[in-house]
Order: structure tokens, then sequence, then C-alpha cells
């Protein structure tokens, strides 16, 4: 499949043609036949000129960022709860860089070199992301001690659900947690961290007692297998914690967070619905589609990461009341080794406390963080008490960070 870009001179950047072919392969079939499809959501409200001067920092940008550093947000800092348990799942077929070689005209080198990932697991119709979010769940349901009906809260972070109406509700089902309430969270590779962030609300606050959070992709459903920009990165996987609640915040361990979102960015990192008019009868007109390979400005995305995920885990990090010296492990969302590189570089954080296993899983989008964190407890490179500073960014724009004490 060949998607059309089209230059935007304004903005300096390449965008995805609005006429890009339909991508799910049921539907494949019959949409390829359709004359002329396109986004729901016309892509003029993406604003780049916005984003663009605000990847450049100024001045004032620098002592805005001095100035969050000594704030701490009210609301922000310490949750009553703490993370008990931790585990995931991925697919059997494995696809490595040399593979990846004879899929689309790039070379080993240069996904390493660029990305530092080496090879991802990908989805072949064997599993699904229900069977990969249950076995990550049940994984670290048995790590918690707990039992299914002992928790009463589930979300499913996830861009790319088994179900549009939701993966959650048949995730708790299936480890059975009967007293749950279920839903999922889009927020593509943030989804993990802002849906953590999300159950220790209610975790704090007394209305939940047990929390499972999973973050559950399978992007390689959404790529363009001939666009070598993105193909290379994405890959499917599913990660899953559960948070307890604590009688006091000295227990506590989501010692605090921060969260933020871009709406001006967002054609930079889509994955959008595309639609053809039909009559349905009597004059009637109804939209149908569904939706365009995952479209990438990767030039702009790097920048986005590289300006905005050192600030939020500053941000993070001051409404803990915890200093980047405390950190024992930063973990960021696996997109690309370079980025983590710069983020720790700026936060002043030796790259060896840095967890990392894009290598093995590539891009996992919302799995990714818990995915990193189950093999990083498992080895017994993170122990019971240590600080680790977690941020999650991408398609939204969004990029959120929190600081979790483990164990
Ligand atoms: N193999 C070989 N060559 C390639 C490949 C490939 N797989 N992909 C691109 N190229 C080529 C390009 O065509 C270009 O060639 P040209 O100069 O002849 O035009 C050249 O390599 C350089 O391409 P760039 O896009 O400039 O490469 P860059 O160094 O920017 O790296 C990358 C690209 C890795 C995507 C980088 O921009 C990046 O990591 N961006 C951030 C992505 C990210 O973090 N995403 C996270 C969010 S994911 C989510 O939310 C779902």
């Amino acid at each position: 499949m060949v998607m059309r870009r089209v230059a935007v001179p304004a903005a300096g950047v390449l965008l995805l043609a609005q006429a890009a072919l339909a991508f799910t392969p049921s539907l494949l079939p019959t949409l390829r036949a359709a004359p002329a499809l396109r986004p729901a959501v016309a892509p003029r409200g993406c604003s780049l000129p916005k984003l663009h001067t605000s990847l450049h920092a100024t001045v004032s940008d620098k002592e805005e960022t001095e100035a969050a550093k000594k704030q701490p947000v009210p609301g922000r800092g310490a949750l009553k709860c703490k993370p008990i348990g931790v585990s995931f799942a991925a697919p059997d077929v494995r696809l490595s860089n040399e593979g990846m070689e004879k899929v689309v005209d790039t070379t080993s080198e240069w996904i390493k070199s660029r990305t530092g990932i080496e090879a991802r697991h990908l989805l072949d119709g064997t599993d699904t992301v229900r069977t990969l979010a249950v076995r990550a769940a049940e994984g670290a349901l048995a790590q918690s001690g707990l039992k299914g009906e002992d928790i009463d809260m589930v979300i499913v972070a996830t861009s790319s659900p088994e179900d549009m109406f939701g993966d959650a509700p048949s995730v708790a089902a299936a480890i059975g947690a009967k007293n749950a309430f279920a839903m999922d969270l889009t927020a593509a590779c943030s989804g993990f961290l802002f849906a953590t962030v999300t159950a220790g609300q209610f975790l704090n606050n007394g209305a939940s007692k047990n929390a499972l959070v999973v973050g559950a992709d399978a992007l390689s459903r959404w790529v363009d297998w001939e666009d070598r920009n993105t193909c290379v990165l994405f890959a499917d996987g599913a990660g899953a914690m559960v948070l307890t609640a604590t009688e006091s915040l000295d227990e506590a361990g989501l010692l605090g967070f921060e969260m933020h979102s871009d709406g001006n960015g967002y054609c930079n990192l889509q994955l959008p619905f595309t639609s053809e008019q039909k009559e349905i009868g009597g004059g009637v007109k109804v939209a149908q589609g569904s939706y365009s390979p995952i479209s990438m400005v990767g030039k702009e995305v790097y920048k986005f990461a590289t300006r905005d995920v050192p600030r939020v885990l500053e941000e993070a990090l001051v409404n803990a009341g915890v200093d980047a010296s405390e950190v024992d492990h930063l973990l960021l969302h696996q997109a690309n080794i370079r980025i983590m590189e710069v983020v720790a570089d700026r936060l002043g954080i030796p790259m060896d406390k840095v967890l990392h296993n894009l290598e093995e899983y590539g891009n996992t989008s919302a799995a990714s963080i818990p995915i990193c964190l189950a093999e990083a407890v498992a080895s017994g490179r993170v122990k019971k008490g240590d600080v680790i500073a977690c941020a999650g960014f991408g398609a939204g724009l969004s990029w959120g960070a929190c600081i979790l004490r483990w164990g």
C-alpha cells in the first residue's frame, strides 16, 4: 500500500495525504474499491506552526521551566496507593531487524542506530490484544497475591482494542474480577501512564481498594507495512500492574505526577478514521469507513519528546518532593534510545539508571512501560523501595510522568 504525501511548505513538514487508503484487513477489499476516502476530521485543525514554535525553547520557556520546577502543584503529589504486581505478555512471533530487511527497504544498522530497536514481536492471529492483556493481568495478579475478586477497578489503556466498544470488561471477566468496573482509556503511548494516575485517584479517595491497570496494543495492525518510516518502529504486546490502596501517604508508592496534552500537534502522529459518504435510502447520507495506517512526522515527535519529556519529569519530581539524584531508575516509553539518552542527560541521570528493552520489543505503545518494568522487576534489577521516574509520551500529542516507589 502506498500512502501519498503532500508537502506543507509553511510548516516545512510532510503530511499524510487525506486520501490514504483505509487499512482494516477485513474491510480492505470493499474500501479499496471506494472512490474517495477522507479523514473524518480534517487536518486543518492541526496547527503545525504553533507546535513548531513551541518546540524551540526560548528564554521565557526556560524561565517557565525553572518556575515550574520549584512549585509543586496542589493535588498532584503522593496518592494513597502503591504498585504490588507487574507482568507482561508478548506474541511468540519475533521479527528481527535482519528479518525486517526482507519486508521493506531498510537495513538492520539503520534501525538500530536511529532507534535502538533490534527486534519486535508481532501478532499473527494466534494471540489477540485481549489474550495478551489477560495473560499480563494474570501474571500481575499472581505477583500481587490478590485474587480476581479483590480487584474493583480495571483500566485497559489501548489505542488498538480488540473491540472498539472496549476490552476492559472482557479482560476483567477473564481474570475473575467480578466486583470491578472496567473501562478502556485511549491516550496512545501515554495511555499506561494516564491510566495509572487515573486509578491512583480512585484508590487515593477510597472509591476503590485494588486496581488493575493494563497497557495493551497491537500497532502492527495499523502500520502501513510499505512505509519504512513507521513499520520498523511499532510492535505488539501487553503489560499489567496491580495497585492497592494504602492507609496513609507514608506508605504511598505513587509519589507524584504531572500530565499534559496539546492537540495542536495531533497531526504529527495519527491513526485517523477515514470515511466515504453512503446513501442509506430516502436521501439520507452517512459516513462510513475505517482507519488509515499510522502516519508520523518523526522529526517533530522527536523534538517534542526531547523538549517536553524532561520538563514533565521535572514537574512530577517537584510534585513528588523527590530530587533527580534520588531516582533509582528512569523508565520512559520505549520509543527511541536516543530520546532516552537526551532526557536522561537533561535530568542529570546516568544511562546506567535508564531501564530499556526496546531492543527486543520495539515500540509497543501503551504496553511499553509495564513491559519494561515487568522485566526489570522479574530480573531483580528493580527492588522493593526503589524509586522509578516514569514518563509516557506520544500521539495526541500527550505526555505525562509519575514517580513510583516499587513494592
Ligand atoms: N530504513 C532506512 N532508511 C530510512 C528508514 C528506514 N526504516 N526510515 C526512514 N529512512 C530514511 C528517510 O527516508 C530519510 O532519507 P532521506 O534523507 O533520503 O529523505 C533518512 O532515513 C532520514 O530520515 P529521518 O526521518 O530524518 O530520520 P531520523 O533520524 O529523524 O529518525 C525516527 C527517524 C527514528 C522516526 C526519529 O525521528 C524518531 O525517533 N522520532 C520519534 C518517534 C517517536 O518517539 N514516536 C513515539 C510516539 S509513538 C506513539 O505515540 C504511538
